[in-house]
């Protein structure tokens, strides 16, 4: 038996004034989406904001369902959105909020399993290192490719065996 290790490393700001500008401009975008969000169920309102490599910016946030399992998460409803209008443009750099009952959250908020799992292939389909920024009143973290977030992740390779 052996014992391995995985490290990941990420960047830790005190706040958005301290983000390079084109992150911070980012951040506020994702906040500005969170109050588009449709979350009647948990009031919990998410938001994402991507910048892709050709500029463009595109937004999203969580649209719930009365049916919990059809709704969405702001992530995933901004990168579907993005890779369905631009489909051979990479996501540089994704920021993501979340407000609960009026007040962005304390702690950074993490993508869930699902959204990281479609983080790592939209990534992986733009051949680019992904930043993801993840927005929070005590402080504000960077991680510098998918790798950083998710480091066990199903890439797809292995169904090239099938
Ligand atoms: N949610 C997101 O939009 N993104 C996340 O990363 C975590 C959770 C949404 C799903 C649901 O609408 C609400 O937040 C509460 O879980």
């Amino acid at each position: 038996m052996k014992i391995a290790e995985k490290k990941l490393q990420y960047k830790i700001y005190c706040n958005i004034e301290e983000l390079p500008d084109s992150y911070k401009a980012l951040v506020l975008r994702a906040r500005e989406e969170t109050q588009k969000s449709y979350a009647p169920y948990s009031q919990f309102r998410v938001g994402a904001a991507l910048l892709l490599e050709n500029g463009a910016v595109f937004g999203g946030n969580n649209q719930e369902n009365a049916a919990y399992p059809s709704g969405l998460c702001a992530e995933r409803t901004a990168l579907f959105y993005a890779q369905s209008q631009h489909p051979d443009v990479a996501v540089n750099v994704i920021a993501i909020s979340a407000f609960f009952r009026n007040n962005l959250t304390q702690e950074t908020i993490k993508p869930c399993g699902a959204c990281c799992q479609v983080l790592s292939e939209v990534e992986k389909r733009s051949k680019n290192i992904m930043t993801v920024i993840l927005d929070g009143q005590d402080q504000i973290e960077v991680i510098e490719g998918v790798n950083n977030l998710l480091p066990f992740r199903f890439s797809g390779e292995e169904l090239k065996n099938i």
